[in-house]
């Protein structure tokens, strides 16, 4: 085993087979080669612009850099597992192709300030594919809530029948939790938009070196304030981890409902063959496998979240090798959290509503109870608690004989409550509950377009 060409000057052996191996983590962070290389473009021009090398250094740097990332996409990078991670791999062969002026990159910069200005910048690229993803979802939702705004459903509390809502209403619930999501990201992306490069290993740097000029190359707000914070804290990983588990919590009910509207004991919606798989054994099936992938999604965000805070947990200041461990499950959440919008959003745009079932799921379960206890306060004056009670007496009449509260004839509405009027059969259907409802926020489907055109405009 070679000593290493990197740090070798005090060292006179090589590492040991198993200490290379846990060591390195070129496996997973080449994925950051280009931020890497994007971060050295940004710092070689400050070197050169403050006299710390030349602008011939830089030209070589560049040119060198440019060769690199066209070798990485091609394909023949040879990355290397004795260079432990992306950051050496592309420095060493920097050197091997332009020689001393690429000795000369490292000046006033340490792999500590290195690495996290490279997950940063991956992770702000990362929440701005989300934050679009996350519109798309918001704008599939939107347009299908606006097109069945009227079609009537089931709402239900407990899963058991509660009141008639219209499909549109349910599916905007969605739309504001997603926005709940985005603004949860958009903070997250607010507090990382700091530059850490030039905090060095953990000191700082006695190199000249202009600390603004790099944080606005790399277009991120303004440079962390304090070098040791810079290098040692990584919770804005957490902070993504949290808000992304939160996010996939959300998408993980849509998904969940889908799997129960398609099952046939609702059939309340269909999906295409573009987003269900068939059964290898029963030809009769039509699974929807994707929900179910997007049902399951939240135990790798929450996963990776445990995963990064626990290896943060009683950490001393600053850096430490333990934080190397951040980028897995970092990578693995974002990929994921990923699937599951754009397939989300997929799903939404295909889904067909099948007003037919929704309708017949209205018919049992009394769902305008509360419209007939409504109409007793209304129009007999009756305190909500005692119209609460006759309306319980007659859902047990509806229920011994087997009907629905609007085939109660009006004698056995009577017998109940004598003062009772055929009037009170005109809120017993679920369309004019619905039409109802028209409290702000509420189901009416004028205050479902409403609802829509107010997201539209501030969503989307
Ligand atoms: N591969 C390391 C990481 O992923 C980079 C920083 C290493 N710094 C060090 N001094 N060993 O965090």
């Amino acid at each position: 085993m070679s000593k290493n060409d990197m740090w070798g000057g005090r060292f006179s052996g090589g590492p040991a087979e198993i200490m290379e191996k846990i060591n390195a983590s070129i496996g997973f962070d080449k994925n950051l080669y280009k931020q890497d290389i994007q971060g050295s473009l940004a710092h070689s021009d400050m070197l050169a612009a403050q006299g710390i090398i030349t602008n011939e250094d830089r030209d070589a740097i560049h040119q060198g850099l440019a060769e690199i990332q066209h070798e990485i996409e091609a394909g023949t990078f040879d990355f290397k597992t004795e260079l432990e991670d992306i950051h050496m791999n592309v420095e060493a062969r920097l050197r091997e192709k332009i020689g001393d002026p690429g000795a000369r990159l490292h000046t006033g910069r340490s792999r500590n300030d290195q690495v996290i200005t490279d997950v940063r910048l991956w992770t702000r690229d990362a929440l701005d594919g989300l934050d679009a993803l996350m519109a798309d979802l918001q704008r599939a939702l939107i347009d299908k809530a606006e097109a069945h705004a009227d079609v009537l459903m089931p709402g239900y509390t407990h899963l058991q029948s509660a009141q008639p809502v219209t499909f549109g209403h349910h599916l905007m619930a969605y739309v504001e939790m997603v926005g709940r999501d985005r603004g949860r990201l958009a903070d997250c992306r607010r507090r990382l938009n700091e530059c850490p490069l030039g905090a060095a290993a953990l000191a700082g740097t006695s190199f000249p070196i202009d600390r603004q000029m790099t944080a606005k190359a790399l277009g991120f707000d303004r440079p962390t304030a304090n070098s040791m914070d810079s290098v040692g804290s990584r919770d804005f990983i957490l902070e993504f981890l949290a808000a992304g588990s939160i996010h996939a919590i959300h998408l993980s009910r849509l998904a969940e409902e889908i799997v129960m509207w398609m099952s046939d004991r609702f059939a309340f919606i269909t999906l295409s063959d573009a987003f269900t798989t068939g059964s290898s054994i029963m030809p009769q099936k039509k699974n929807p496998d994707a929900a179910e992938l997007v049902r399951a999604k939240p135990g790798r965000l929450l996963g990776a979240f445990i995963s990064v805070s626990t290896m943060m947990k009683g950490l001393p200041m600053t850096f430490c090798k333990d934080m190397q461990e951040d980028k897995e499950p970092l990578f693995d959440a974002v990929e994921s959290l990923t699937l599951a919008v754009a397939a989300t959003a997929g799903m939404v745009d295909d889904m067909q509503p099948r007003p037919d079932r929704m309708l017949a799921g209205l018919e049992k379960g009394f769902p305008t109870a509360t419209d007939l206890a409504d109409w007793c306060v209304r129009v007999l004056n009756l305190p909500f608690r005692d119209a609460h009670h006759v309306t319980g007496a007659l859902v047990a009449k509806a229920e011994a004989r087997g009907v629905d509260l609007a085939e109660l004839s009006l004698e056995e509405m009577q017998s109940v409550e004598k003062r009772i009027t055929s009037d009170i059969y005109s809120v017993l259907s679920p369309a004019a509950s619905v039409a109802s409802r028209t409290s702000f926020g509420g189901t009416a489907p004028s205050r479902v377009r409403e609802a829509a055109a107010a997201a539209r405009k501030q969503y989307l």
